[in-house]
């Protein structure tokens, strides 16, 4: 059976798994880098490269000898390539190119965002494509119709901020640190989702796109009114995001009823702030209420990790697929290049 080893390094987090085709991770190690941006509220790009180029190669020795493997035991070396901090990703996918020319094994660059995608299959084998995929992070946060690997339909994506960034924004608008999802859902769960008036942008428009950037600054002003305590106003933007994401999703999973590759299998959510158990509680309850299954990977490997990308090249090598070794790292690598660009969307892929 096939045996792949993940690289992930795209952000904050440098992380490497080796995974078996039967969906058992045989080792995994997750460096996180939240102590040295922690001073600056959010990732430093240069901070970040230095310490995924200090971490990694220790890092991967250690994986592989968890898993009692040398890399003549893998069948392939599967890196993230894109998108993210380019400075990351250059030193994970050169890692990646080195290991696969000592070793002579294949190299799989994968798009940190079919990792995502992807990583429900990893943690539930009964989940079939095509799927309708919630993917919530903190640079994305788009509906995809996942019909195989390599195979996505954006149905819709944020004109401005991702929710995760939305997130960080609010916990470091409440003193509460990096990264802020967590704390924010934490702090939640004390306070009243009604206490404090909050908009819900592009409800009930008719795209399932998302816009966070004018809830982001409501609740900015709600802070700065003096008029409500932190708990109140963690669980009234919490409530606005998942009434935003829940009509967006509804919308979607009715738009995804007249798609080519026939009835979607299940409505599903990944990225890290698929985390959020609120969240996912609410997808779970919509789901249900349209007859649909609903999947959302354990906590684990919903925020960024290597087992997800190690599971991506397995997927890959399945359809006989591998790179070669001049392929270059992209900061921005869309999964649906095809997709329309949404109304009113900045730069983000
Ligand atoms: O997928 P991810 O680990 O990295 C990216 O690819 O962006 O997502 C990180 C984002 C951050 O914005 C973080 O605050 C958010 O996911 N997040 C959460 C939770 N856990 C992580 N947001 C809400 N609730 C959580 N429990
Ligand atoms: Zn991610």
């Amino acid at each position: 059976m096939e045996t792949v080893l993940g690289i992930e390094s795209s952000c904050d987090e440098t992380a490497a798994a080796v995974v078996r085709g039967d969906r058992v991770i045989l080792a995994e190690h997750i460096a996180s880098q939240d102590e040295v941006h922690l001073p600056y509220g959010g990732v430093v790009p240069e901070i970040a490269a230095r310490a995924h180029a200090e971490k990694l190669t220790p890092l991967i020795e250690a994986t592989l000898a968890d898993a009692g493997m040398t890399l003549a035991d893998v069948d392939a070396i599967a890196a993230t390539a894109g998108p993210g901090l380019i400075g990351g990703v250059m030193v994970g996918l050169v890692t990646a190119k080195a290991l696969a020319m000592a070793s002579d094994k294949p190299l799989i660059a994968i798009n940190h965002l079919e990792g995502h995608a992807l990583s429900p299959r990893l943690a539930e084998p009964a989940l079939e494509f095509p799927y309708l995929l919630l993917l919530v992070s903190g640079g994305h946060c788009q509906l995809l119709l996942v019909e195989g690997a390599g195979k996505y339909r954006r149905l819709a994506t944020t004109i401005d901020d991702a929710l995760g960034e939305a997130f960080d924004k609010t916990a470091k608008l409440l003193g509460l640190g990096y990264p802020g999802g967590p704390a924010v859902e934490k702090l939640a769960m004390q306070g009243d989702p009604k206490a404090v008036p909050l908009p819900r942008p592009l409800l009930n428009s008719a795209d399932p796109h998302f816009s966070f950037s004018g809830l982001k600054s409501a609740v900015m002003r709600a802070k700065q009114s003096g008029d409500y305590g932190d708990a109140d106003i963690a669980a009234s933007f919490q409530q606005a995001a998942i009434d935003c994401l829940i009509d967006r999703t509804k919308r979607a999973i009715a738009a995804s009823g007249s798609v080519a590759s026939g009835p979607v299998t299940a409505l599903v959510v990944a990225g890290g702030v698929a985390a959020n158990r609120a969240i996912r509680a609410a997808l779970e309850t919509l789901a249900h209420g349209n007859g649909l299954p609903f999947a959302a990977p354990p906590l684990a490997l919903c925020t960024d990790n290597a087992a997800m990308i190690a599971w991506a090249g397995i997927e890959r090598l399945r359809m006989g697929q591998s790179d070669l070794l001049d392929i270059a790292a992209r900061p921005r690598w869309p999964l649906d290049p095809d997709a329309a660009p949404a109304r009113g969307a900045g730069v983000k892929a």
